[in-house]
């Protein structure tokens, strides 16, 4: 699947692209009838949500079940991240991130260059972050927040700063400060990624984003993967490889019909 040049445009403007209801409803039920079991299991690579129990990450999905494996090898996914990119591509990170109804938690304001550089020096921020709504995002369920053209506010070389949180969610971040957010939004606005299950979205490492809390009954779940080029793979090694991965093989599309076959 290729993006048109007006995409190509809309994503270098904005730093982010939205493309409601590229899967349709039969291929996301057939990855939404995964979960249950995935997320019942009792791993490390599920983390859970500081006030409680419940899932917030199920993470390295693709190495735990088949339909994720090739989830992550489907060419609405993968193409467009090799277009955006130069060269071939591994598998940085692949989970889905829930917010259940009522108590998932917020994701603080952050990029995540700050966290990929930080924590596995990644030499540039290239990487590209796809999703996969798995259910609706609405404006009351934690859906994601964007700040269009943060990608290109930082300060020339110099990144805006970030410092690591350990304390405001079961998931340590490197977030932005407020002050500096503020600064951002006053330029360019925030723009809430709302859409059907099935709706891809696509935002790079200088991308400013965050999301509340899911205060509503609706559940979000969004499938994730960040597809890095094997030229920029990460140079430290200090997080575990279900947070980073280290199959720095070549990641290569599977045909368009690959979740059908099993929707059937
Ligand atoms: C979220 O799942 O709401 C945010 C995750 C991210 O930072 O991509
Ligand atoms: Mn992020």
């Amino acid at each position: 699947m290729k993006l048109t040049d007006a995409q190509l445009e809309q994503f270098d403007r904005d730093g982010f692209l939205i493309l409601p209801s590229l899967f349709d409803p039969k291929e996301v039920e057939a990855i939404n009838a995964e979960l249950p079991a995935l997320f019942a299991e009792d791993r490390v690579d599920n983390v859970r949500e500081k006030g409680g129990g419940i899932v917030r990450t199920a993470m390295n999905l693709h190495a735990r079940n088949d339909v994720f494996a090739k989830l992550v090898r489907h060419p609405r996914l993968l193409e467009p991240a090799l277009q955006i990119l130069d060269g071939d591509v591994y598998l940085q990170q692949v989970k889905v991130n829930a917010k259940e109804a009522y108590t998932g938690e917020i994701w603080q304001w952050h990029y995540d260059f700050a966290h990929h550089h930080n924590e596995d020096g990644n030499p540039l921020p290239l990487a590209l972050n796809v999703h996969l709504f798995l259910d609706e995002c609405n404006p009351f369920n934690g859906a994601l927040w964007f700040i269009p053209g943060s990608h290109k506010a930082h300060d020339g070389r110099n990144l805006a700063k970030s410092a690591l949180d350990t304390e405001t969610t079961s998931y340590e971040l490197w977030t932005v400060d407020h002050e500096t957010v503020g600064r951002m939004i006053e330029a360019g606005g925030i723009v809430p990624a709302h859409g059907p299950a099935g709706t891809v979205l696509i935002f790079g490492e200088l991308m400013v984003h965050g999301s509340p809390n899911n205060m509503s009954p609706w559940p979000r779940h969004i499938f994730s993967t960040i597809y890095n080029p094997i030229s920029n793979r990460q140079t430290t090694f200090k997080r575990p490889d279900w947070q980073h991965g280290r199959d720095f093989t070549p990641t290569r599309p599977l045909p368009d019909d690959c979740l059908r076959e099993r929707a059937a």
